[in-house]
């Protein structure tokens, strides 16, 4: 009951947030999970264990710690940290995003990405009360040079998003125009932050460019995450860049972001490097499968991946989106993200099981 003298409760509440939607994530509950580029792959039985173990031995009473600072160094080495460069954790690359947006709050600043694009660029920026400027990719996915020179020189954003791969179309960009980006981003102080996510499926890291010419990339800082590499649950991200730059972002994380079992997790699965390795090897050989699957169905169109997911055009992306979920298997059907998008879907590539019943299922609900 609502007392007429009782002010609203939502009162303070932003009238922005009050409109959105919440983030909408599918239940999935008994379905070949095919939707969130997840690797498929469980621990054996064995690491299992040896993690039950470890992580029955973190003391849970405790802030965390040194613990940390452990899993810092053993990131910096896993990427053979460039010198002069600094590295940071969020609770996965998401909140990584969100301090980026809450660092460059400076008056008029605002953050541009391409469309389609991961829509925390977009998100972050629209709760930081910053403007965002998406700029549509060309028909085949490439990075409109023209249009992404136009738009930065006009609004000079503080911040633009490189993903790298792209999520939802899962291709790499040309490294010649991303450069040309990043030195226009310099004329006028900007970050470009190149976000390699799906890095462990990728022919190419934007790393290599830095360590080539740490000068041309003084403005970038570059950020990955293990949810795709396979610790989707943990929650673990990580941004590297310029030690100068890197410091004064971290000033904004919250003081123990990453929480102990996170911690522990991540450095038990870093021992582990070669298992998830593997498994990222047998990943991309089972997106080949996908892929030529999928060129061989009629009226189907896969675009080329580097990331652990497969866009596709379809007929009718809802028919087929509806038609796969009757038969169990459950993608994302992203054909209203961006009008570029139409009747397309992103499909997560699985275990060669779910493959299979994605590639049996779909010729009969297209
Ligand atoms: C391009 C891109 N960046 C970042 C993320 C977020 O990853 P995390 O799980 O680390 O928050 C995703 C997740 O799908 C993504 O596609």
């Amino acid at each position: 009951m609502t007392d007429m003298n009782t002010p609203n409760p939502l009162r303070f509440i932003r009238q922005d947030i009050q409109s959105m939607h919440a983030y909408a994530i599918q239940d999935s509950a008994g379905m070949v999970k095919l939707d969130a580029m997840e690797n498929p792959f469980s621990l054996s039985p064995e690491l299992q264990a040896k993690l039950g173990e470890r992580l029955g031995a973190v003391a849970i009473n405790r802030y965390p710690g040194a613990r940390i600072d452990d899993l810092k160094q053993a990131l910096a080495s896993y990427v053979d940290l460039p010198e002069g460069h600094g590295l940071m954790l969020g609770n996965g690359s998401d909140e990584l995003i969100s301090l980026l947006a809450m660092a460059c709050d400076v008056p008029g600043a605002s953050i541009l990405a391409p469309l389609p694009g991961f829509v925390m660029y977009a998100m972050s920026a629209q709760l930081q009360g910053l403007a965002f400027h998406g700029v549509p990719l060309t028909a085949g996915f490439e990075l409109d040079e023209a249009a992404m020179l136009a738009a930065m020189r006009a609004h000079r954003p503080a911040i633009t998003y490189i993903a790298y791969p792209n999520n939802p179309t899962a291709n790499l960009w040309d490294a010649a125009v991303i450069r040309r980006l990043i030195a226009e981003a310099a004329t006028f102080g900007g970050l470009v932050v190149m976000d390699e996510a799906y890095q462990p499926f990728s022919s190419k890291t934007w790393l290599d460019e830095i360590r080539a010419n740490p000068a041309a990339n003084a403005n970038v800082l570059l950020m990955r995450t293990l949810s795709k590499f396979g610790l989707a649950g943990v929650r673990l991200g990580y941004m590297l860049g310029p030690q100068a730059l890197v410091h004064e972002v971290d000033k904004l994380r919250p003081p123990y972001n990453v929480s102990v079992l996170n911690a522990e997790c991540a450095l038990f699965a870093l021992e582990h490097a070669g298992v998830f390795a593997q498994q990222a090897a047998h990943i991309r050989e089972q997106r080949s499968v996908l892929i030529e699957a999928l060129a061989r169905m009629p009226g189907v169109t896969p675009f080329p991946s580097d990331a652990n997911m497969v866009l596709a055009r379809v007929p009718d992306a809802q028919r087929s989106f509806d038609g796969l979920k009757a038969r169990g298997v459950l993608v994302k059907n992203v054909s209203k993200m961006h009008p570029s998008l139409t009747n397309c879907l992103r499909l997560t590539v699985g275990t060669p099981e779910e493959n299979a019943q994605l590639i049996g299922a779909l010729p009969q609900v297209l």
